[in-house]
């Protein structure tokens, strides 16, 4: 028998219980945090999934790893086990470890970034832009225009326009610090890039002399839309997909806190001798000794069975398809949704949701309170929130979308959990007449979606 239902392929072993909040609860915490969720003490959110970095269940390879854990400064058992498994997955002979992914930003992009440089990627994560901009140096985006239309069905809207990429190598030649593949592309959907649009990047990129980087933190489930979607691919391993794109890059950045099923960690993985020997300086400044960067043993222990785990296949078809299971339930009901569903999260389009909220009243945002509000839910605005900037004059130059991020922590959450999800959206669609936009009263001048606090405007 072939059953329709993808089950978890786990068994829950520890629970953590969800204090089960009432709205009249949740209306006076979102008060008190400001109208912004990154502001809320965990204990008042029943469903987060405000991210799913750093949140995942660990199984009990990864606990028994923890156990085992080589703390020494140097020389590690559990540092040469994560060497090992970061250098066969992407063929590159040195490995920095890092406490998470933007460490190996701030080392990478500090080392090759500086005023003048250009940086070119699909999307630029917000972390990534602003280490690239921190450094001094510009951070262009350049998806392909499908990747700009949220209901527009296309199987990798997270590709580079190549044409775009030509362009901006020949006007900005040696000032080019380096090429970036976010893969999936997280601020565009969590959409996935073909392995044949990394290629092309890669050709253009050594025909010009540039470096290409990966931003590899969900690679596996890059790797499952590849096989499914990219013809020729069936044949191969989700492993053997992504080390095949490792093989097209010169280096890459991870963020463990995703597809290496970790809590905490990252690293950053070249080829070239001497940009290692830089950045290494680096390393041992800032976050530590070769042998562990910031990490302690047992976090480089869950990182490597992490690695290992994340290419199953029966995981990852029950990743992705449970990502997808909560984005075609709200699609049926007439959520207007980033389209196709990406791997590791639900993009809600929210100004199409919120039509009568002007951007500048942050739509996406008032969709988050919104969810908080009424279940307890906690997510993130991806939109003019995050990405919006001022102009000489002091207006909103808005971002390409307003999107709202509903990210799915992996082996967290059970299919009654998603449903009641789909559920609160029976809700948001009755009342997306009555909801309200907010205004900015406060903000820092990076990443100010962190921290920014907010009051809903007067109706
Ligand atoms: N690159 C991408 C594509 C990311 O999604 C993230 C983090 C990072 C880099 C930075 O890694 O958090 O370990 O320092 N994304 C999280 C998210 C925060 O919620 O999407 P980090």
């Amino acid at each position: 028998m072939r059953h329709r239902t993808i089950i978890e392929p786990f068994r829950i072993k520890s629970v953590e219980p969800i204090r089960l909040t009432t709205e009249a609860e949740r209306v006076d915490a979102l008060r008190e945090a400001h109208y912004n969720p990154f502001l809320l003490d965990s204990d008042k959110v029943i469903i987060d999934l405000l991210t799913d970095s750093g949140t995942s269940a660990m199984s009990v390879g990864q606990w028994a790893g923890v156990m085992v854990g080589d703390e020494a400064y140097a020389g590690s058992r559990s540092w040469k086990r994560m060497e090992r498994a970061v250098h066969e997955l992407t063929g590159m002979e040195h490995v920095l470890p890092t406490h998470q992914g933007r460490a190996a930003e701030r080392i990478i992009y500090g080392t090759l970034g500086g005023a003048g440089k250009v940086f070119i990627a699909n999307t630029h994560f917000d972390t990534t832009r602003a280490n690239i901009e921190f450094s001094g140096a510009r951070a262009i985006d350049i998806p392909i225009a499908e990747g700009l239309d949220p209901a527009f069905e296309h199987p990798f809207k997270g590709n580079m326009d190549v044409v775009a990429l030509e362009r901006l190598l020949t006007e900005h030649g040696s000032a080019v610090g380096a090429v970036i593949l976010t893969v999936t592309n997280n601020s565009g959907g969590g959409q996935p890039v073909s392995l044949g649009n990394a290629a092309a990047v890669s050709a253009l990129c050594k025909r010009h002399g540039v470096r290409f980087l990966l931003d590899c933190c969900r690679i596996a489930e890059n790797s499952w839309f590849v096989k499914h979607r990219e013809p020729g691919m069936d044949g191969l391993t989700y492993r053997e997909i992504a080390q095949r794109m490792f093989a097209l890059a010169d280096g890459a950045v991870m963020s463990a806190k995703k597809d290496a099923l970790a809590n905490m960690g990252g690293f950053l993985a070249l080829r070239e001798h001497a940009l290692a020997e830089r950045c290494t300086n680096l390393l041992i400044i800032t976050e530590g000794f070769t042998t562990y960067g910031g990490l302690s043993g047992r976090d480089m222990e869950a990182i490597a069975t992490g690695l290992e785990e994340v290419f199953d296949e029966h995981y990852l078809e029950y990743r992705i398809r449970s990502t997808t299971f909560l984005g075609d339930h709200l699609h049926a009901q007439g959520v207007p949704l980033m389209r196709p569903i990406g791997g590791h999260a639900v993009y809600i389009d929210a100004k199409a949701l919120y039509p009568r909220i002007p951007v500048h009243e942050y739509p996406g945002q008032a969709l988050v309170c919104e969810l908080y509000t009424l279940a307890g839910i906690r997510c993130v605005e991806i939109g003019s929130v995050m990405f919006g900037t001022y102009d000489a004059a002091g207006a909103l130059v808005p971002a390409s979308m307003e999107l709202v991020r509903l990210a799915i922590p992996r082996r967290v959450y059970t299919q009654s959990h998603i449903e009641y999800v789909a559920e609160t959206f029976e809700e948001v669609l009755r009342r997306r007449d009555a909801v309200r936009g907010l205004r900015i009263l406060r903000e820092p001048r990076f990443l100010r979606h962190f921290s920014a606090q907010f009051e809903p405007v007067a109706p």
